[in-house]
């Protein structure tokens, strides 16, 4: 089980480390959009103070460019670096031969069979974006829950990693559903923690121990 931070911003990406209990980094080119540094130098930043794995998406046009844009980026830092790949079945093909040398997440996995094939594929991770698809599809954890069963039966040891979490129960459901880790912007990573039942009864401890 882990807890990712989803961001490229550096500030962020500090606080969220200085935490303690925080795995790695996720982005994505939405959330590399969003920072005027070049990825490059982004991830290469990222991977400085993560103490796991970062996450980058590859976005080149052609398959070609993906794999060496894959490769370049994997060189910033073997150790950490973990290359996202969209679901598609040309991506996954690209994944089958990356994935021999680099550590290769599926994204945007909306569906048991393409969790079959990124198993088959030698992916690392399996990505769903849970409140897209309860948006998109009507149930975000039953996603997740078809997902983690597909993988059981894979006999493979690939990990689900759920992204697009916008509640502390969503991340709770995700959980239950059977996703093995979780990627969270700032905002609700640190939300997980708190609970205003607790902030009472610290306050009634306060209160008896003036
Ligand atoms: O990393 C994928 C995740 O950031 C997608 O989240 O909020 O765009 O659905 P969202």
């Amino acid at each position: 089980m882990g807890l990712f931070l989803d961001s490229a911003k550096i500030e962020e990406v500090r606080k969220a480390v200085e935490l303690g209990f925080v795995s790695g980094v996720t982005t994505n080119p939405t959330i590399m959009a969003k920072v005027k540094d070049a990825p490059k130098g982004v991830i290469e930043s990222i991977c400085r103070l993560s103490p796991g794995p970062v996450f980058y998406q590859v976005t080149a046009k052609t398959t070609e460019e993906r794999e060496r844009e894959g490769r370049e980026f994997s060189d910033i830092c073997r150790e950490k670096v973990v290359l996202k790949i969209p679901a598609t079945t040309e991506n996954f093909a690209l994944m089958a031969k990356l994935s021999r040398d680099i550590p290769c997440a599926a994204t945007a996995v909306y569906s048991g069979a393409q969790t079959l094939v990124a198993c088959e594929a030698g992916a690392r991770f399996v990505i769903p974006y849970v409140n897209r698809a309860t948006r998109l599809l009507g149930d975000g954890c039953k996603l997740v829950a078809e997902m983690a069963k597909v993988v059981e039966l894979s006999g493979t040891s690939v990990e689900i990693l759920a992204a697009s979490i916008k509640s502390a129960e969503e991340a709770t459901q995700a959980v239950l559903a059977g996703a093995h880790h979780l990627t969270l912007p700032l905002d609700i990573l640190l939300s997980l923690g708190n609970h205003p039942l607790s902030d009472a009864a610290i306050e009634e401890f306060g209160r008896a121990g003036q």
